[in-house]
């Protein structure tokens, strides 16, 4: 029997307009553009500005960009993941919201709470139901407004992270190519240094929570730093070994953009040079959940079919993981 794999067979994004420079940062907190740059490699952020606008608005757009460049009709897509931490309401799901205003009628839909991981944990779900024959065209999008949750009087932690989605279309193939394997991790312990302690069901909103500012990210940098660099790293490696893939067969390393230095020792762990790295970093910081697709969507037109790459991504939980994809297509 073929043995039947799903691939990547379109691609979409998008960013906010508004862009939020470190030099416009230097006037709310105590930083300069210096600090920022050398210590994450981030120039600029996008926000989602304006009223009543959720992440589903990142969500939409990213959708309606792959389907407007794949061009298949909504309605034969049987399954759209959202992966977000910045879900426009406890409930219903984003994802719902996200593919009845795409025209996704005959899907059903559902989020995926696996913070900066979460592209990578619904790349792999998503794959799993293609390769079972559940399903034949699944949406995963990864997305953020992590200007939602942010404290902008933490400098610690509110220069990384940015707004921004991304989207990918998977479809089987019998075809050498598509998602090949996956290494999944998660480590509850991880709650004590990144997490958002107020709003949900262990302690829901009241005006003692507002004054205490527990409605935004709080992040412990450098403990999560620690673990990301370490566990990014080794889950990557791990992943190449088991796959034969080296420095040399390796096309593109596809990290999660947390911090430019996580990002040069996981691909110093793997022995990959830095013309092999994806890095939008720059120009959209941390956008949790949307980093991954993000990149692809950026260097879509530089891949090409039989291409081998390498996501990888570490964050809140603890999450982590690996995924293989060998790409499908030539833009
Ligand atoms: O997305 C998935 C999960 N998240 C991550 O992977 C993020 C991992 N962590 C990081 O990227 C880094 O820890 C940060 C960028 C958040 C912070 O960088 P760091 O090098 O770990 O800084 P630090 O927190 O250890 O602070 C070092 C110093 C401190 O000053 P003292 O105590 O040495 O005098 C901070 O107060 O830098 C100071 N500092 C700043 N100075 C200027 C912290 N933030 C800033 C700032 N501007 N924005």
């Amino acid at each position: 029997m073929t043995s039947i794999r799903a691939a990547i067979t379109g691609v979409g994004g998008y960013v906010p307009e508004y862009i939020l420079t470190n030099q416009e940062l230097e006037t709310m907190v105590d930083t300069t553009d210096e600090w920022i740059t050398s210590r994450t490699g981030i120039k600029e952020r996008r926000i989602l500005k304006g009223e009543n606008q959720g992440v589903s608005v990142l969500g939409i757009a990213a959708v309606k960009d792959m389907l407007a460049k794949t061009k298949i009709d909504p309605k034969e897509i049987d399954c759209v993941i959202f992966a977000t931490v910045t879900a426009d309401m406890t409930f219903p799901a984003t994802a719902n919201i996200v593919a009845s205003a795409v025209g996704a009628t005959n899907a059903f839909s559902f989020d995926m709470g696996a913070a900066c991981s979460g592209f990578l944990y619904g790349l792999s779900a998503g794959a799993s139901y293609i390769q079972s024959g559940m399903c034949k065209k699944v949406v995963v999008i990864g997305g953020d407004k992590m200007s939602a949750i942010m404290d902008y009087t933490d400098r610690t932690t509110c220069i990384i992270f940015g707004d921004g989605a991304g989207c990918v279309l998977l479809e089987p193939t019998t075809e050498d190519v598509g998602i090949v394997d996956a290494i999944l991790k998660s480590d509850g312990a991880g709650e004590t240094y990144l997490h958002m302690k107020a709003g949900g069901s262990r302690m829901p909103a009241s005006r003692e929570t507002v004054d205490k500012r527990q409605h935004f990210v709080y992040q412990e940098g450098s403990a999560v730093f620690k673990f990301a660099v370490t566990n990014m790293a080794e889950v990557s490696a791990q992943l190449a070994t088991r796959n034969n893939l080296t420095a040399d067969n390796i096309n593109w390393l596809v990290p999660h953009q947390a911090n430019k230095r996580i990002i040069d020792a996981t691909a110093h762990r793997v022995g990959i040079t830095e013309d092999k790295v994806m890095m939008n970093i720059e120009r959209y910081g941390n956008t949790t959940a949307g980093t991954i697709p993000l990149l692809l969507w950026d260097y879509e037109k530089q891949l090409k079919k039989g291409d081998n790459l390498l996501l990888a991504a570490f964050g809140g939980g603890f999450t982590w993981g690996a995924v293989y994809v060998k790409w499908a297509y030539n833009s």
